[in-house]
């Protein structure tokens, strides 16, 4: 979910709608607005946040008070009734939420005997009637309601209060969801990330864990759970403007493919020493020596970014000849995993905020490892929980399918592994360059890849009406497959299913006839021979063959159905060039489908639930 609160001197409507569609991609099923003008007000739906400035644009009070709500349900259907914000029994309190309160149950039967009921079926209603309910018993000032409330709490929460009874104060506090305050001058801003408060103040605060933040037009104040006094460290925001908006694309999805020549450049840039051809990171230089000496690597990640770490485990055996595990974080986390204090663990995250690989760190981090992050989005909780990490600089990814943060991901995980190679003097130094080389042709080519768009497009009109597809890929482009069928089950609601090319015949090929088309990336590496075989099994079952190989080959142009051609390149470069055409594949049958690309049903961007 999203949340946006704003105190100050603007038309809070404005802000606070604006600041919601900014951050729709944390969840649209509903959504809802609280303002606060001698009452407070409060308007709700079901559907995304244009269905609510469409109901309440025309009625919305005017108001410098007030907050926001995205949803991704977690307790209840999404409907109007469960919207957010909820309010208490007396209505003069009001409350916006981004969490998950795990022992709501207890104390909803404890209010419930004391008198209270309930409209929804949140866990937030029972948040905001439990400091309802201790304000009344403890005749206490809201401020300390909120504190004795969340000393009695289980669970995550991201939230905003604010009350009819002081329109000069509105709430904030947060363990483990996201949280942002902007600071501007007799104005701030809450939200789950900067994007909001972009055009109003650079100025940011960053609150910890356990942490309550008390706004008054022109004071902040901060206090922890015990009640100790704690000063603010402001930072400055890095993030424009035009990186939040589509640019003249008809969807952030396709901006985001095309703008990963220059997100693997930004991913690179100051890492690459061009004339000695080294690799510098700065950021884990100090844990070099740690690096280097791990008996074992285990990768943690959910989603794309769990794809990007199957990649990264190739590149690091293969370079740096580490052993690597890759692990789905919310299998990890709950299987009692055996964990070293030698281990490094790399958790890969574009948001910085996955609920389950936050929580896989902490595990870790408990049993003694040395954690390294890998993610996108500056000053989130995964790399502020890190010992070490690398950010991949890919800039804002707003399309819910993750595109170019997987692609600087898997350039992350290259320089690292060749980086570790190169500490260990392990690789021939003419390989490290020519990989290097390699890596810094990557925006080059990609750009190459876009010319094949058109007849991407085309493809995707042959095979926009099936309803299964498979993807096949060998190596270091298993994953690839994976990630391509991930892309088009996303946006397209066409199932799709990735496989190693050689487990085929285990199994999927009992699926394959003259409707199923299978994607295969069948580039000029190390399994070509391998992976022609692979083709003739499906063409031997009437499959429609889709095969991406590398410019100039002939021999599988004369099997495949269709052909996508992509530049000749080292191997470990075949991933980030072969994803480009499947997110093309994907994006173009969803869009002929009708269906929406950047907000795919049932989808969220930021998993911040268990
Ligand atoms: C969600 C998103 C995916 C993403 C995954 C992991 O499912 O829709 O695109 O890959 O979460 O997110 P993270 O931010 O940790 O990379």
């Amino acid at each position: 979910c999203g949340i946006v609160g704003y105190i100050g001197y603007r038309n809070a409507w404005e802000v606070i709608i604006k600041g919601l569609k900014r951050l729709e991609y944390r969840g649209y099923d509903s959504a809802g607005i609280a303002l606060m003008n001698e009452k407070l007000h409060v308007y709700k739906r079901a559907g995304k946040v244009s269905d609510l400035e469409t109901y309440a644009g025309q009625v919305a009070t005017n108001s410098s008070l007030g907050m926001g709500h995205t949803r991704w349900a977690t307790h209840g259907a999404p409907n109007d009734r469960n919207a957010h914000p909820h309010a208490s029994s007396d209505q003069k309190l009001a409350i916006v939420h981004n969490g998950i309160i795990e022992n709501y149950a207890s104390i909803k039967a404890m209010l419930i005997q004391k008198g209270q009921y309930f409209v929804s079926d949140t866990d937030t209603e029972v948040l905001i009637k439990l400091i309802e309910q201790i304000q009344l018993e403890e005749n206490s000032s809201l401020q300390e309601a909120v504190r004795l409330a969340l000393t009695q709490v289980s669970g995550a929460f991201a939230l905003v209060i604010a009350s009819q009874d002081d329109s000069d104060l509105l709430i904030a506090a947060r363990r483990g969801s996201p949280m942002v305050i902007g600071i501007g001058e007799g104005e701030y801003f809450i939200a789950s990330d900067a994007s909001p408060m972009i055009e109003y103040t650079k100025h940011v605060y960053y609150p910890e864990d356990n942490e309550l933040i008390f706004l008054h037009r022109n004071e902040i104040e901060i206090r922890n759970l015990t009640n100790v006094v704690l000063s603010p460290y402001i930072q400055e925001l890095e993030l424009e403007l035009e990186a939040l908006e589509k640019g003249g694309y008809d969807h952030f999805m396709l901006k985001e493919i095309y703008e990963q020549p220059h997100s693997i450049a930004n991913c690179m840039r100051g890492r690459i020493d061009h004339e000695r051809k080294k690799i510098n990171l700065g950021g884990i230089s100090e844990y070099a020596a740690k690096l280097l000496t791990a008996k074992r690597i285990i990768i943690v990640s959910c989603g794309t970014s769990w794809h990007a770490g199957l990649v990264g485990e190739y590149l690091i055996e293969e370079y740096a000849r580490i052993p690597v595990e890759v692990e789905y974080a919310s299998e990890f986390r709950y299987r009692h995993p055996i964990i070293n204090q030698d281990d490094i663990v790399i958790a890969i995250s574009q948001s910085g905020e996955t609920a389950d690989t936050i929580a896989a760190i902490e595990l870790a981090k408990r049993a003694g490892a040395t954690i390294l992050g890998i993610c996108n989005v500056v000053g989130s909780s995964i790399p502020r929980l890190s010992h070490t990490g690398m950010y991949t600089h890919a800039g804002p990814e707003i399309g819910v399918a993750s595109t170019k943060a997987f692609t600087a991901q898997v350039t992350a995980l290259s320089l690292l592994a060749l980086y570790l190679a190169q500490q260990q003097e392990r690789l021939p130094l003419s390989k490290i360059t020519s990989l290097l080389t390699a890596l810094e042709t990557a925006p080059a080519l990609i750009t190459t890849c876009f010319q094949s768009n058109a007849l991407i497009q085309h493809i995707a009109g042959e095979i926009k009406d099936s309803t299964n597809c498979l993807f096949l890929g060998r190596g270091i482009n298993f994953p690839v497959a994976l990630e391509g069928a991930l892309k088009l089950k996303e946006i397209s609601y066409i199932h799709a299913e990735g496989y190693p090319a050689a487990e085929m015949k285990h199994g999927p090929i009992a699926l394959i006839d003259e409707q199923m088309p299978v994607i295969v990336i069948a580039t000029k590496d190390s399994s070509y021979d391998k992976i022609i075989s692979n083709i003739q099994e499906v063409k031997a079952r009437k499959g429609k063959i889709i095969a991406i190989i590398t410019e100039g080959d002939t021999v599988i142009r004369a099997i495949a159905d269709y052909i996508i051609e992509i530049p000749p390149c080292e191997e470990a470069l075949t991933p980030i060039l072969a994803t480009i055409p499947l997110q093309l594949l994907a994006y173009h049958i969803a869009v002929m489908r009708g269906c929406n690309v950047d907000q795919p049903r049932n989808l969220a961007k930021s998993v911040t639930v268990e």
